[in-house]
């Protein structure tokens, strides 16, 4: 692909010529847009900026990240700022690592219907359903290790027949993995002692008593 190269996209609805080298999230910035929301780390890794495309002349609609994805000709886009579910509350010191957990906090996963389509809508290639279905099992182990590199994009969410979350289920797998199975790192465990040791307080410190300029100069330095 020459650097020359342009594409039609639809943005929202409208028409747009833009770069072929550049990716949605570019691609939307490129045509005019401001990303107040939906939009994060830009680099793969935070999951804010979900988006649901067709190409024309395809009924099949498609998710991906938008700073990840290239813009092809033809695509139709919308973003999903955010995706609407319900977050539930726990205590996790209260809880109990086993199957019942995850049945109280989600019986929805009860109606799992093994259809694989979250698993196809991932953009990180995760084993959705299998790390679903290792929740329903009370095989915590397996459901926090398949989920491990879950962004909490939500699109496995968006396209489940059966409306449950699993990144919500990820999540829970993971922390009671975390606190009733490995035990607390010993990495973070140290980092916390540094922290109230007061290690960091003088850089915070400096970094509170800068400017704002400065510190976009400092954030656009960073690596
Ligand atoms: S498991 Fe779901 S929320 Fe997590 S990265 Fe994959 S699609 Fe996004
Ligand atoms: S999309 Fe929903 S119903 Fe289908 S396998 Fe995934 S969690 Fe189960
Ligand atoms: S902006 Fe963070 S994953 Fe795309």
């Amino acid at each position: 692909m020459n650097g020359d190269e342009m594409v039609t996209v639809y943005i929202m609805g409208k028409k747009h010529r833009v770069p072929a080298n550049l990716t949605i999230m570019k691609a939307m910035e490129y045509a005019g847009y401001q990303l107040r929301r939906g939009a994060g780390c830009r680099g793969g890794f935070c999951g804010a900026c979900s988006t649901i495309y067709r190409m024309r002349g395809s009924f099949r609609l498609q998710v991906a990240l938008a700073c990840q994805k290239m813009v092809e000709d033809g695509m139709i886009i919308t973003q999903l700022p955010f995706i609407p579910s319900e977050k539930k509350r726990y205590r996790l010191e209260k809880l109990k690592p086993d199957a019942g957990v995850f049945l109280e906090y989600f019986p929805e996963i009860a109606r799992c219907l093994s259809c694989n389509t979250c698993t196809k809508a991932c953009p990180q290639d995760l084993m959705v359903m299998d790390y679903v279905q290792a929740a329903l099992r009370g095989d915590i182990k397996t459901a926090a290790e398949l989920s491990f590199d879950c962004l909490s994009c939500g699109l496995c969410a968006v396209r489940c027949p059966a409306e449950i979350v699993p990144y919500h289920i990820g999540q829970l797998a993971r922390r009671l993995y975390s606190r009733y199975i490995v035990g607390p790192s010993e990495q973070v465990q140290n980092r916390v002692m540094e922290i109230e040791k007061g290690r960091y307080d003088e850089e915070i410190q400096r970094l509170k008593s800068l400017d704002i300029n400065m510190l976009r100069e400092i954030y656009s330095r960073r690596e």
